[in-house]
């Protein structure tokens, strides 16, 4: 199901500049390999919420190859400190790669493994928690990352609306886990949400 029609999303894509060179190069990496990323309507989003709340520590949960984190990175500036999570070794290898060109990794650091887990064992609290790990583990990823936010801070998630199978019939692992998240965010009394429905859908929540 679409959930922005065709036509619109080329609009808006078109409509937008779209001048770095690293950022195309990804997304023709993502075209080519048909790999998931926020894609740049998206991308764009992240890096106003960076500018918006004057964000100075943001962390990935799901960093893939680095595309959205090129955005976060871009946004936070030479102080900010951008932590990036990965299951795959190959992912961050070229995440690391491609902020490295971007003269954005001195602000990043790379962790391979599951999200969860290193959120663990990191210390503090973050601005920005973005949210793209697999799917049925939105409800955990809730539970967990919530305390780690500051105040006033954000916690994004991607693939909210699951290309619209939120609102199908019998719905997979995946889409359960979806829709509890949404519940969640709409629930939860520390949180003021939104569904953006953009690309796949985009979640806000601002923490009180
Ligand atoms: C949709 S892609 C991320 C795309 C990236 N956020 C972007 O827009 O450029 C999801 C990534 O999360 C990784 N992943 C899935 N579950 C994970 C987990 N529990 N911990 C860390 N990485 C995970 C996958 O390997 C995959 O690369």
């Amino acid at each position: 199901m679409e959930i922005v029609t065709a036509a619109i999303e080329n609009y808006l894509i078109r409509v937008t500049p779209q001048e770095d060179p690293i950022l195309k190069e990804m997304e023709a990496r993502a075209r080519e390999t048909n790999f998931p990323i926020v894609g740049p309507l998206v991308g764009r989003l992240l890096y106003q919420f960076v500018k918006l709340t004057g964000s100075h520590r943001v962390l990935e949960l799901g960093s893939g190859f680095g595309y959205s984190a090129y955005w976060f990175g871009q946004a936070l500036g030479d102080s900010g400190e951008l932590i990036l999570t990965e299951l795959l070794e190959e992912n961050l290898a070229l995440a690391k790669d491609s902020l490295e060109r971007g003269k954005i990794s001195s602000r990043a650091r790379f962790y391979q493994g599951d999200a969860l887990e290193i959120l663990e064992d990191l210390e503090g609290q973050f601005d920005i928690i973005f949210n793209d790990v697999d799917k049925h583990q939105y409800p955990e990823v809730f539970k967990r990352a919530t305390p780690r936010l500051r105040s006033g801070g954000l916690l994004i998630s991607d693939n909210v609306l699951w290309q619209g199978k939120v609102v199908e019939g019998q719905p997979d692992e995946r889409t359960r886990g979806i829709l509890e998240y949404n519940r969640l965010i709409f629930e939860s009394s520390e949180f003021f949400s939104s569904i953006i429905p953009i690309r796949d859908g985009i979640s806000v929540s601002l923490k009180s």
